[in-house]
């Protein structure tokens, strides 16, 4: 079997830049979305049935991700006129969870080289040699990896727990907290742990606006509200 040399970005390196052709014309990757945030993600195939519930999914949640300053953009390692194609028959015949003629704004990588594909560590031959792994990038507005999350090519990706996912990074980053399990807008946030015995003695001693179970784990109430008038919009 030939070797395919294939890089690994992690979370916190600066994501690797690319030129590419995409269903919305040419792009220039990160440069292109500086200032906001972007989720770039893989599928294995076009006129695949997974990717296609997953395409109008994300079709349909574009708006919220964009009211979140969070642009998507697809890859796969077929070619622009298979995407067109793909594209427009998802608008014409598909229907799945009663959504219907769906259209796909965002733009679609061709990928024909897997050039970009091996770049992203996308390509896990293991899986498939042929075929893009489900890759998810969040990528912030100063175009730095945040969190990567890889889905087989059999199973569909939760779009809830992705927007969750921008959510909980974008609440982090604007409050200085944490979020714990399964955590939702709305639910309490975790105070970073006390980095110095004065202020773990501090912690345990504030009984004003963060509960303390112990000096190490103390959560606060951060309404969804809140949470939402600080990111919308914003960087
Ligand atoms: C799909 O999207 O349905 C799919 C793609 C590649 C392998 C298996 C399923």
């Amino acid at each position: 079997m030939e070797e395919i040399i294939t890089s690994m970005p992690r979370i916190g390196d600066p994501a690797p830049e690319f030129k590419a052709i995409t269903t919305q014309g040419n792009l220039n990757f990160p440069k292109d979305y500086s200032g906001s945030w972007v989720i770039l993600f893989s599928h294995p195939a076009d006129f695949t049935p997974v990717c296609t519930s997953e395409f109008m999914t994300f079709a349909k949640l574009e708006d919220e991700f964009a009211e979140a300053n969070c642009k998507l953009v697809g890859l796969s390692v077929d070619g622009l006129y298979s995407h067109i194609a793909w594209l427009r028959t998802i608008k014409e015949k598909i229907i799945y969870k009663g959504m219907k003629e769906v259209e796909v704004k965002f733009p679609l990588i061709e990928d024909i080289t897997m050039e970009v594909a091996k770049k992203y560590g996308m390509i896990q031959p293991g899986e498939s040699a042929t075929k893009a792994v489900r890759a998810v990038f969040f990528i912030d507005p100063k175009g730095i990896i945040r969190t990567i999350v890889y889905y087989p090519l059999n199973v569909g990706r939760n779009f809830e727990e992705l927007y969750r996912v921008l959510i909980a990074l974008r609440t982090s980053d604007a409050f200085g907290v944490a979020t714990p399990a399964d955590w939702k807008p709305g639910d309490d946030v975790i105070v970073p742990t006390a980095g110095s015995c004065g202020v773990a003695k501090e912690r345990m001693e504030n009984t004003v606006d963060m509960t303390c179970y112990d000096w190490f784990f103390c959560t606060k109430k951060l309404e969804k509200e809140k949470i939402f008038e600080e990111i919308l919009m914003k960087n």
